[in-house]
């Protein structure tokens, strides 16, 4: 039985269930417990093994105002068919990089947002040794803030969505017009680590966006799902990419048929795997959902995020979590040449962060209908890596930094010289307004990178995780 606990003040909670112990509980269901000697001495791994011991299953509701989570909504709020009242968005992963800026901007915007998150991002540093660029504020704390400054109200569920009684209980309580699913493993050398952490990646993903389809068809079935998938799940295919579907003549005959996928890491194939599963349960439930097939992100500071320090969002640079730009921005503030993969002439779609929270908004405002699968392509320019590590070296000398560019032996299995042209009109259509790569973009986030160069730790600059020789055997990544 899942217990609801809230960490208002108002309530006494008992010692034992402080809220620091539920959050490593709730986050360590499930996680690959086999680690290097250093980690697993960590207390962290004292709290995997008096879970598991226990067998017990914590739940925590946190709030930044009293609230008793076991009262029906009924009483306190309209469906969401009433359109004067604030629809109810539930963001899964509402305390990692994409979900946090979309949490604040969507409760600025007016909506109800609650963030349901096992804090297992957080803990992903702590067993390898990573860190954020910017230093950032506890989930608590950050929620404390937004509601001191804005008077807005942020609910929070710490738990593992692969757990279907927490997330029922976050669904019972909460119940959402729409849930925006962030909440996945999302670094490909992650999941390239080793055996366990590519079954952690796999199980992690696609259990947890199972027990989602499952919540909604239980207890939302009008529920709009807004689901993150990635542009990697399209591999590069030497013809155009469409926005999920794609017309073929065969034979005579003609079809619209899924676009193929061609993953190329452990955790892109998770992507697929929930594709199909959601494409599957719009057919047979009528689940509503939205799949969007999102492209490397950058940049760190959204409106809202820059309203305080305690609401800073992360900024990873390291070679497991680092992506593209953000990563090249890091090494050219503090002097270490920009790290190309092979030839570097991979190219990918990449947005701005502020893009991100952006689309999420327009496909909630805008949703399916119900039994349609909808795919998005998200992403507003493409670049090749030469490409980025150029434009990085111009703006670095703009602002008197030396940047050099080294080609790294490419860890990845992936094509170094490609074709590329993806699709990427729907979201454009429905009015978004892209933040294009410019130099002034580049300069603010090589600004903030020189601001917080004192926090590098070069040791985790370089690839440490290699496509090829993945194995069985655990490995740590950190020197
Ligand atoms: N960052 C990018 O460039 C990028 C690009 C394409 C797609 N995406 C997708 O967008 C989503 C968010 O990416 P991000 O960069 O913000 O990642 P992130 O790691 O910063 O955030 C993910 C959040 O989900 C939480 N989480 C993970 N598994 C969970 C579970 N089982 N239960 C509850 N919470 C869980 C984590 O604790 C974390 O806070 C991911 O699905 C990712 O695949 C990201």
């Amino acid at each position: 039985m899942a217990h609801l606990l809230s960490t208002s003040c108002s309530l006494n909670i008992p010692s034992c269930r402080k809220p620091s112990f539920q959050q490593l509980n709730q986050g360590l269901i499930g996680l690959p417990t086999s680690f290097t000697v250093k980690t697993s001495k960590s207390p962290i791994q004292t709290v995997i093994l008096s879970a598991q011991r226990s067998q017990r299953c914590h739940t925590v509701y946190a709030t930044a105002t009293p609230f008793t989570p076991t009262q029906s909504r009924s009483g306190l709020h309209q469906s969401s068919n009433d359109p004067s009242k604030a629809k109810r968005v539930m963001i899964i992963g509402g305390d990692g990089y994409c979900g946090w800026a979309t949490a604040l901007h969507l409760s600025n915007k007016g909506y109800e947002v609650a963030i349901v998150d096992s804090l297992i991002r957080r803990l992903f540093d702590h067993q390898l040794g990573l860190d954020s660029l910017t230093p950032i504020a506890s989930i608590h704390d950050r929620l404390r803030c937004w509601k001191s400054l804005t008077g807005k109200n942020i609910e929070l569920y710490i738990g593992d969505i692969c757990d279907f009684e927490f997330l029922s209980e976050s669904f019972k309580s909460f119940e959402p017009d729409a849930v925006v699913h962030f909440g996945e493993q999302r670094s490909a050398p992650y999941s390239m680590i080793d055996r366990s952490r590519a079954v952690f990646t796999q199980h992690n993903n696609v259990i947890g966006t199972l027990n989602v389809l499952f919540a909604m068809k239980e207890f939302r079935q009008e529920c709009h799902l807004v689901k993150l998938g990635t542009m990697g799940e399209y591999g590069t295919p030497n013809i155009d990419i469409e926005e999920g579907y794609i017309t073929i003549n065969h034979n005579g005959r003609t079809d619209t048929l899924p676009y193929p996928k061609q993953a190329s890491s452990f955790y892109h194939l998770s992507k697929v795997h929930d594709s199909h599963n959601i494409a599957f349960t719009c057919k047979a439930w009528g689940i509503r959902a939205t799949d969007l097939n999102q492209g490397v992100v950058y940049g760190v500071r959204t409106d809202e995020t820059a309203m305080h320090e305690e609401l800073c969002n992360r900024l990873d640079y390291d070679g497991v979590f680092g992506t593209a730009l953000n990563r090249f921005c890091v090494q050219a503030a503090v002097g270490h040449p920009l790290t190309v993969y092979g030839k570097g002439g991979q190219t990918r779609g990449y947005l701005d962060i502020r893009d991100t929270v952006q689309c999420v908004e327009l496909a909630i405002a805008n949703p399916a209908q119900p039994g349609e699968f909808r795919v998005f392509n998200q992403f507003t320019e493409q670049f090749s890596v030469n490409q980025l590590a150029a434009l990085v070296t111009k703006a670095g000398e703009k602002l008197g930094l030396d940047v050099k560019t080294i080609s790294v032996p490419n860890p990845r299995v992936e094509a170094e010289e490609h074709y590329y042209n993806a699709k990427h009109t729907k979201l454009i259509e429905l009015g978004l307004q892209p933040h294009i790569l410019s130099d002034s973009l580049l300069d603010s986030l090589l600004n903030f990178a020189i601001q917080f160069k004192d926090r590098v730790d070069s040791k985790q600059i370089m690839p440490s995780v290699s496509w090829r020789k993945i194995g069985t055997k655990p490995k740590t990544v950190a020197a």
